[in-house]
């Protein structure tokens, strides 16, 4: 539904020169909208355990009970015990969550590439294609994405690349008759937020800070590989672990493609080198580094020193969005 049917229904209104969201009104209208689109048949929603795609599935399953399945793609790209924790939430809601381990596709697809664009295009490729079997597999005829209003102004401002979802899962719509809900595309992630309170999501997804789809693979510049993923998701643990009280708009660790030399064990070592990134953001069309107290930023490079045997240095990235962007490929 386009922003000015919302407006019309009553779950925007005019406040102040400002558009409000009348979080009632639009659970109400988006949970009819799901079940007379879907009506008997089933519906797939895949779940990253971000806060877009976690209220998608919330929505929908509050329109559709068992006829929606909440798919969680494993693609071995994801925070400490993100696979586990999110099926644990959607399944505590009695929602039917549905886990495809495919670790092994991504590593494989993303196997000795380092350029950017070529990562994100495997990531995109192995993603579409489990996407479309689960979608054959279940008989699905809707599928329900997370896509935000700032994502549409993203591709719209070519920063993000526009993709036709369809032809992405190899599905032909008119054949398979399969269709797209899109329930949050008139919202920016503050109403997004709102509407996961409203939702009685747990606090943890709510607040939780934003991951890309391509996940810990958009942190690792150069090859990513299982053993250069997991030293990124250590490091991430720790830089989230001590920045969360800080509530930044979001909080990471990121390995380069580069080594330096540092001394572990009283011995020269040529290792791997970290940059800890944390912004300050609305909407992530813009950002800026977060004030970070030294104090802090000591406490995090001493324990990644400590914890993780292969790291020789960490560093703390201060470039706003624009020019740079907040993830590194
Ligand atoms: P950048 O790095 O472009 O990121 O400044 C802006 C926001 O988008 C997230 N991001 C992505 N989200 N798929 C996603 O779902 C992606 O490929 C992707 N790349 C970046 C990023 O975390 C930030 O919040």
């Amino acid at each position: 539904m386009h922003l000015e049917k919302r407006i019309f229904s009553g779950a925007f209104t005019v406040r102040g020169g400002y558009m409000a969201l009348n979080t009632k009104k639009f659970i109400k209208d988006t949970i009819n909208g799901i079940k007379k689109k879907v009506g008997k048949q089933t519906a797939i929603c895949a779940t990253s355990g971000g806060v877009d795609s976690m209220v998608c599935a919330f929505l929908a399953h509050r329109a559709l009970g068992k006829k929606l399945i909440a798919l969680f793609i494993d693609d071995g790209l994801m925070r400490q015990d993100e696979p586990q924790t999110v099926a644990k939430i959607l399944r505590k809601h009695d929602i039917r969550a549905v886990v495809i381990s495919a670790s092994q596709d991504f590593f494989k697809a993303l196997k000795g590439k380092d350029d950017p664009e070529d990562m994100r295009k495997a990531f995109r490729d192995t993603f579409y294609r489990t996407l479309g079997s689960a979608v054959k597999k279940y008989r699905a005829s809707h599928l329900i994405q997370g896509t935000i209003a700032a994502d549409i102004r993203e591709t719209k401002g070519r920063i993000k690349s526009q993709h036709n979802v369809l032809s992405q899962i190899g599905i032909n719509p008119k054949k398979y008759g399969l269709s797209i809900i899109e329930p949050l595309v008139t919202l920016y992630k503050p109403g997004v937020r709102k509407i996961a309170r409203a939702l009685d999501l747990p606090k943890d997804v709510y607040e939780r800070m934003p991951f890309p789809g391509p996940g810990l693979a958009t942190r690792v510049v150069g090859e990513v590989t299982p053993q250069r993923v997991r030293i990124v998701r250590k490091a991430t643990v720790i830089v989230e672990k001590a920045l969360t009280r800080y509530k930044p708009f979001q909080a990471f660790a990121v390995l380069l493609h580069d080594r330096a030399t540092g001394i572990k064990k009283g011995s020269r070592q040529f290792g791997h080198i970290i940059v800890v990134r944390s912004v300050e953001s609305k909407d992530a069309l813009t950002a800026t580094a977060t004030r970070i107290p030294f104090k802090v930023l000591d406490t995090i490079q001493r324990k990644i020193y400590r914890q993780i045997p292969e790291v020789t240095k960490v560093l703390f990235d201060i470039s706003p969005k624009p020019p740079s962007t907040i993830e590194y490929i």
